[in-house]
């Protein structure tokens, strides 16, 4: 562009400002060139790979055209621990994702999987390298807020969310009801047990220990876990499902945390659960009303007891619990492979634009 056309000949007094207007203007222009020749020799490098990117007009949206072959990279293997990465094809039907944990791909990478647990004990841990601008980071956890230190180490480093949390951009819960494609007779596994629970982490403090104490002196409860009745793998599902009822109870309460003890201890065993976790509500967007039992229906433990009791000695009361696998069949189907799948898919279906999640810690807690 050519200026000295639009401006006229200055004089000798005015010329100062107007050298220093032409080389603000240079500047500007220079710095500009160079950010798009930059971007753009990233579409080359990209390209190699078989993608394909547009430059939008005003520089501030990469758009991503066809079926390309995404590239995945795990920053750590969650918990490092390393393990077989199955194909999206066959995990949820969609065109493949390279998926790796070979960090050389950080500069091809469309997205850096980051797991929490796995790089919260320092800032360092995230990636230090500059990244190219198709990237995207995603914070990946599956922890509660509570098991969730130094949040704050995540602010405005990411552009996407993978957790349990139903308003993640990639929703990971614990499990989920299928819909079946036509009705099943219920039928209930026999019962010669009345209320079983299954606990690891025993925290005399807690809650839930608390209200356990409270509630074992009016009903039988079986403990299992360290220091209590031991459970061995292969025999957890055969066992659980003689009791009538499983505690639920979730370690710590917040929003959509709704674990495996719902969904692996209770439903898949065929138990009704007796929740303690988020309110009421916010398992009803996840099961039926009549799939559960929530304690704070109860003004005490006492009156928690008495109810199970009543159920314990009306079949058709308890059975009532049962209604809904009728129609619909728990599922608490969780790999690291599904995760990666569903990044995968998100990444493949939703339409690229730039976003930061600027307080993650604020969000998550
Ligand atoms: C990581 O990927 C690079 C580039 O594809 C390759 O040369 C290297 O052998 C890989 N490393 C491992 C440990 O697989
Ligand atoms: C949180 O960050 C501090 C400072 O980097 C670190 O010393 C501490 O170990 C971290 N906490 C956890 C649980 O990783
Ligand atoms: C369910 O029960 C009804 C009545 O007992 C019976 O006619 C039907 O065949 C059963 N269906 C299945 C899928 O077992
Ligand atoms: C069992 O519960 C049902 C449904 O709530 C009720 O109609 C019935 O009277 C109860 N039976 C007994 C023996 O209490
Ligand atoms: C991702 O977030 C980072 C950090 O805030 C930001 O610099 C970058 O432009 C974002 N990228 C995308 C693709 O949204």
């Amino acid at each position: 562009m050519d200026f000295s056309r639009q401006t006229k000949i200055p004089s000798c007094r005015k010329l100062l400002p107007f050298i220093v207007f032409q080389v603000i203007i240079s500047t500007v222009l220079f710095v500009y060139i160079q950010n798009f020749r930059s971007a753009d020799s990233t579409v080359s490098a990209s390209s190699i790979q078989g993608h394909s990117y547009k430059l939008l007009p005003e520089n501030v949206s990469i758009v991503k055209k066809g079926a390309p072959n995404l590239t995945i990279l795990l920053w750590t293997w969650p918990f490092g621990v390393h393990s077989t990465i199955q194909k999206c094809s066959k995990l949820l039907g969609i065109p493949d994702c390279h998926i790796t944990a070979n960090r050389s791909w950080y500069h091809k990478a469309d997205a850096v999987l980051i797991h929490h647990r796995d790089v919260c004990y320092s800032p360092r841990k995230l990636p230090q390298v500059p990244r190219p601008p198709f990237q995207r980071w995603i914070w990946y956890n599956l922890e509660s807020p509570s098991a969730s230190p130094n949040m704050s180490f995540m602010d405005n480093h990411f552009n996407l969310t993978m957790s349990y949390r139903r308003d993640s951009d990639i929703f990971c819960p614990y499990g989920l009801l299928e819909v079946l494609t036509e009705p099943q007779n219920v039928t209930i596994p026999p019962k010669s047990k009345l209320v079983a629970w299954v606990i690891s982490n025993w925290n005399p403090a807690s809650h839930r220990v608390k209200y356990y104490k409270e509630l074992k002196k009016y009903i039988q409860v079986d403990v299992y876990g360290q220091g209590h009745l031991t459970l061995p793998q292969d025999k957890h599902l055969s066992t659980l499902s003689q009791y009538k009822f499983y505690l639920a109870f979730e370690n710590s309460i917040h929003e959509d945390y709704i674990t495996e003890k719902l969904w692996k201890n209770s439903l898949l065993s065929e138990v009704v659960p007796v929740v303690c976790g988020p309110p009421r509500k916010n398992y009803e967007r996840y099961l039926p009303p009549d799939a559960f039992i929530h304690i704070d229906d109860f003004p005490s433990a006492k009156d928690l007891a008495n109810f199970l009791k009543e159920l314990d000695r009306n079949a058709t009361r308890y059975q009532s619990y049962f209604q809904w696998r009728t129609w619909l069949k728990p599922s608490g189907q969780m790999s690291f492979s599904l995760h990666y799948c569903k990044a995968c898919r998100a990444l493949q279906t939703t339409p690229f634009h730039f976003q930061t999640i600027p307080e993650l810690s604020k969000w998550f807690k």
